[in-house]
């Protein structure tokens, strides 16, 4: 029989207290997790999540850093196996947009997005990494983007932070192929969250002509297919992308 529960397993999510993040915590919560999460701003949605996550009787906490931070970034690793004695799972989803044609870019806005959409993959991984290799299992999911595999005007910084996730998941599941630990990342196409909602009807409406299913997905469509890339279901995939985007790149 395969395992698509995730029962005494220890999950860590990025930015998990809003959208697709705050998805991904609940699902991994309801298939049998225990679930850390962090979170930039915003105490009260993250002290409401971690009391659901409790009312399903599962060991939650959720943690204020910084995931562009190094430093940060570790001490909540290391919070996570005191807490809860393991890491099985490590869901990178934190992410930013800070759009603009690249004339009009600043260093600023440029160094912000890599930052917090690339380094920090490399500070949870790195230090997540570690443990799994001594309980020798693991699941790293990326959470990447659709643009990171097609570009998009616009967006040189975002897409270019995307694209070397998609690198950076593909080398990792290289390295960590032997110690069984599974490396992949999924890339959403247009899903309803607060980063979506700062598009007009104008810029939605071209969107929607370029899906194939002619929708806007809803985040528990992504956090279904990090469930399932979490699961046993999925031990023999591993430095892939799933791209999750009502068939916008094929
Ligand atoms: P959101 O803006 O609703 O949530 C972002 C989350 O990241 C929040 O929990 C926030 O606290 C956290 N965060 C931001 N900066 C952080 C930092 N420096 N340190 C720690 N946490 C930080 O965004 P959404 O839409 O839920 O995006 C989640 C992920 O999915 C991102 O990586 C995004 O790039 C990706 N994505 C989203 C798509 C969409 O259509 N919404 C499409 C493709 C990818």
């Amino acid at each position: 029989m395969i395992n698509y529960h995730l029962t005494n397993k220890a999950a860590l999510v990025t930015g998990g207290s809003r959208g697709i993040g705050r998805e991904i915590v609940l699902s991994l919560a309801r298939s049998g997790a225990d679930v850390a999460f962090t979170y930039r701003s915003r105490i009260e949605e993250a002290n409401a999540l971690v009391a659901e996550l409790q009312s399903l009787g599962r060991k939650a906490k959720a943690f204020q850093s910084n995931a562009a931070d190094t430093a940060q970034s570790n001490e909540v690793v290391q919070s996570v196996i005191q807490e809860f004695g393991r890491i099985d799972i490590l869901v990178n989803n934190a992410g930013i947009t800070k759009d603009g044609l690249l004339m009009r870019m600043s260093e600023q806005d440029w160094d912000e997005v890599i930052q917090t959409n690339l380094k920090s993959v490399f500070n949870f991984s790195k230090a997540a990494c570690r443990q799994m290799m001594s309980q020798q299992s693991g699941k790293i999911i990326n959470i990447a983007s659709v643009v990171g595999v097609v570009g998009n005007a616009g967006q040189a910084n975002y897409v270019a932070s995307k694209a070397g996730v998609i690198g950076f998941t593909k080398s990792l599941a290289k390295e960590l192929a032997s110690r069984n630990i599974q490396v992949n990342a999924v890339a959403p196409g247009f899903i309803e969250t607060d980063m979506t909602e700062k598009l007009n009807e104008k810029q939605k409406e071209a969107i929607l002509t370029i899906i194939p299913q002619k929708r806007i997905a809803k985040p528990e469509e992504v956090a279904s297919v990090v469930c399932f890339l979490a699961s046993e279901g999925a031990n023999y995939i591993t430095g892939q992308t799933v791209n999750v985007d009502g068939g916008m790149a094929m």
